[in-house]
């Protein structure tokens, strides 16, 4: 986990997730730390939640699973094969499907719901954004330069 405090990412964010009430940042890693089809898996407020970077795109869902409680999110990432008529069968969704590591349940990593009953089975999702730290207040005795910041922040919403 970083050093950064919650306060520094509360504004500018990069992404544009909607926020939950009563959801507080907390920075995860720098966005060159988190690649496509990587993970991390961090404690924030006693809960173990999974971010994941799926094509570019993050989510972050509870790492627990409502079968039996297993870790979820230490679970395989993987697609899912669809039946598109009799004896054809397709392979879709790469990367965006988590399979339990205890009895296989498959969950969607960007809704959290299950695969086999999306309707009735889900694991709790976080918004995620990518954002800039806040800057310090310039002193303006001091010469300054315009300086990019091109990997910003991965933060969690919980
Ligand atoms: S505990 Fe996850 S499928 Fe059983």
């Amino acid at each position: 986990m970083s050093s950064q405090s919650p306060q520094q990412f509360s504004q500018s964010p990069v992404g544009t997730a909607r926020r939950r009430a009563g959801a507080k940042p907390h920075p995860i890693c720098r966005v060159s730390e988190l690649p496509p089809g990587d993970r991390k898996i961090v404690e924030v407020r006693s809960r173990s939640i999974g971010v994941f970077n799926v094509h570019g795109e993050y989510y972050a869902l509870r790492s627990l699973c409502p079968h039996q409680g297993a870790p979820l999110c230490r679970g395989a990432i993987t697609g899912t094969a669809r039946s598109t008529g009799p004896g054809e069968i397709i392979w879709e969704r790469d990367g965006q499907i988590l399979r339990c590591p205890w009895h296989g349940w498959e969950f969607d990593i960007v809704t959290g719901r299950s695969v086999f009953n999306p309707h009735r089975l889900r694991v709790r999702t976080y918004d995620v954004t990518v954002e800039q730290p806040a800057q310090e207040e310039e002193d303006p005795s001091v010469e300054s330069f315009e300086v990019t910041v091109e990997d910003g922040w991965v933060v969690l919403h919980a």
